[in-house]
């Protein structure tokens, strides 16, 4: 049947999305399978029933693609989609709900506040307590609005960029350390990537336009932090409800302790991924994993 790759769309992650997209609709198409491609930004969506489109790809990053939207429409128009379902994308999508629901069921996750645009709040307070904080909106991808600070001052900016994308914002204490990320496929977790850049943090810059960022799959950790690791990752992306594909980021800090910082239910596709990269060490090519995505929606 006619496969439909939905990307674009309209989140501040559309520029990433087109390049995901673009890739996965490639690889469909030389795997033989009949596929177009579809963005919602253009086109409305109840023409894929017109299309008649009888599976969907999700390549949409971000609000409105990534957070069960999208999800919800598909699946009140009976049409089968990758990944995860409504709830699992909503819950994904929402940095400060995920972090409350790592933190109550003890997985290991960085200290935290929520800090609201529509109710008081005090850096100094903030900064006391944590120290160095990086600030993130609740419901971003690819860093975007992400800011570190060390200071009231630089607090009260950070807070008000990040309002900018959100009225809910996470302030997580700063932990320097090494970052890493594990894909989940199916069930499966993938080997473990490290990421290397010699910004601040593996930000917007260093994830899709600097040629200084390192990636090193699979990572140089011990066996026993590899599955520790990956069990962490199975474990979030259960919780969360997520299914079919995705994959979870973490950090380790400078006495070997890592913290779980989000789960991605649409993680980014282009052919310089993450994802692919941990496929390729598994064994499979681009245009297998794409596949195999989107086998699972049978
Ligand atoms: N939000 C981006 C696409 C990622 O997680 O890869
Ligand atoms: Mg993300």
């Amino acid at each position: 049947g006619k496969v439909a790759v939905l990307f674009g769309g309209t989140s501040a992650e559309r520029e990433v999305s087109l390049k995901s997209g673009q890739a996965v609709l490639n690889a469909l198409q030389s795997a033989g399978v009949d596929a177009i491609a579809f963005d919602p930004k253009d086109q409305p969506l109840w023409q894929l029933k017109e299309l008649n489109i009888e599976r969907v790809f999700i390549a949409l990053h971000g609000r409105g693609g990534e957070d069960g939207t999208i999800q919800g429409a598909l699946e009140f128009m009976g049409i089968p989609y990758t990944g995860s379902d409504v709830l699992g994308s909503a819950l994904a999508m929402d940095k400060v709900r995920c972090k409350h629901l790592f933190k109550a069921m003890g997985l290991s996750t960085a200290p935290y506040t929520v800090v609201d645009s529509r109710h008081e709040f005090d850096s100094q307070a903030i900064i006391n307590e944590f120290g160095k904080v990086m600030v993130k909106p609740s419901h971003e991808g690819s860093s975007i609005g992400m800011a570190e600070a060390n200071s009231a001052e630089q607090l009260d900016a950070a807070l008000n960029a990040a309002f900018k994308f959100d009225s809910q914002v996470l302030v997580e204490q700063w932990i320097t350390g090494r970052e890493f990320t594990v894909a989940v496929l199916g069930q499966d977790v993938q080997p473990v990537i490290e990421m290397t850049t010699p910004n601040g943090f593996y930000d917007y810059q260093a994830k899709y336009q600097s040629n200084t960022t390192q990636y090193h799959c699979p990572a140089d950790i011990s066996v026993q932090e590899t599955e520790l690791l990956q069990d962490m990752a199975l474990k979030a992306f259960d919780l969360v409800g997520a299914s079919g594909w995705g994959r979870v980021d973490a950090m380790r800090d400078q006495q070997g302790n890592f913290y779980l910082l989000e789960v991605n239910t649409v993680p980014g596709m282009t052919e310089k991924s993450l994802v692919p990269m941990a496929a390729k060490a598994n064994g499979a090519s681009f245009e297998q994993l794409v596949v195999r995505i989107l086998e699972q929606t049978l």
